[in-house]
């Protein structure tokens, strides 16, 4: 059977930072507040650069490192609830900007799912025998779809790209994945609305531009879904928590993980956490993760890895990785 082996983990992050002290003069809001609540100290936020920027800076650093030859990638998939344009796609930027010229490339809209889901996709083309070298990225600029006057979300976001490689092999990568969506609930974290401006359009505006969340409908969600759906991915795959090297969350909230840690009984350790320098970045934040947990030589070949992403749609999934 072929696999989808994962090679390099790379994260590009603006480079100016803002501390919660920064935002409590700009919203009511305290360092106390947010670092209680969230886990979050500071986040990296663009001035100058959009989803496609930091994205392009991931994926180079990817192919540069892999030594692979920008002709031979045959799909890049790209996770953003950011893009710069409808079209062309953020992956078609990447495209260009690389120099895949015989890359077929798309942006999927999963939200903080965005990523796992833009892997399991690749996945599928790669097993299918249509693909052998895919770039998997998740990218957010999350910061221009933040209402900067709204103290429960404007504290939470952060912007950031990451990613992996992915390409046909015999064994190791892509083991195992639990996925799923609820539109039912879609309501509960909204972003990116547009209003029809036609001077024919007759009804008013649903919603805003900005993202909007009922936080703790989301925090509940995830709390219940993402340790079923861990147990899932566990059981298809005959492991348990001690097979696991580490499990690496969609980092939302600091709470959030130690919820999901008691309620597999795993040890906390486990469960890497970069929220505090990081924030939300959605799409953006397990490929981020990764790349960081690289750098720490945290990653050995060989790993089992859990990864799980979840929030708007709402859409969830977890997979199981080899390294
Ligand atoms: O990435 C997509 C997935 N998203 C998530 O997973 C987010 C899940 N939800 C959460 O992480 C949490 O619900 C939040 C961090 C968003 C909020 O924490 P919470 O403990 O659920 O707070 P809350 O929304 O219930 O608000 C509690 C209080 C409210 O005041 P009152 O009504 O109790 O007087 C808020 O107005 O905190 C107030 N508040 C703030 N106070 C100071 C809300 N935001 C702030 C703030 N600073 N930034």
């Amino acid at each position: 059977m072929i696999r989808s082996r994962i090679i390099g983990f790379e994260r590009a992050l603006p480079p100016f930072t803002v501390t919660n002290d920064d935002l409590a003069e700009i919203v009511d809001t305290s360092d106390e507040w947010i670092s209680s609540r969230t886990g979050i100290h500071k986040r990296h936020l663009a001035v100058d650069q959009n989803t496609s920027d930091l994205c392009i800076i991931a994926a180079d650093k990817l192919i540069k490192k892999a030594g692979w030859n920008p002709l031979s990638v045959d799909l890049i998939v790209l996770g953003t609830v950011s893009p710069d344009y409808t079209t062309p796609s953020t992956a078609c930027l990447v495209q260009e900007a690389l120099g895949c010229k015989n890359a077929f490339c798309f942006d999927l809209a999963a939200a903080c799912s965005g990523f796992i889901y833009s892997l399991s996709v690749a996945d599928k083309f790669i097993k299918a025998g249509e693909v052998k070298r895919a770039i998997v990225l998740g990218g957010e600029t999350l910061s221009k779809i933040t209402d900067w006057s709204d103290r429960s979300t404007c504290v939470l976001f952060g912007d950031g790209a990451g990613g992996v490689l992915l390409e046909a092999a015999e064994e190791g990568g892509i083991l195992f994945e639990d996925i799923h969506s609820d539109g039912s609930r879609g309501m509960a974290l909204t972003a990116g609305y547009r209003a029809n401006k036609s001077p024919y359009y007759k009804a008013e505006p649903k919603s805003s531009e900005f993202i909007d969340m009922n936080g703790r409908e989301v925090f509940t969600f995830a709390t219940r879904k993402v340790p079923e759906s861990i147990n899932r991915v566990l059981e298809q795959s005959g492991m348990t928590m001690d097979d696991i090297s580490y499990v690496v969350l969609h980092q939302a909230n600091t709470r959030i993980n130690e919820v999901i840690a008691r309620k597999l009984k795993a040890p906390a350790e486990k469960f890497f956490s970069n929220i505090d320098k990081i924030g939300n970045t959605s799409g953006a934040s397990v490929p981020i993760a990764l790349a960081k947990m690289n750098e720490e030589g945290l990653l050995k070949k060989g790993d089992k890895i859990l990864i799980s992403g979840f929030g708007g749609g709402l859409t969830w999934a977890t997979m199981l990785i080899e390294l």
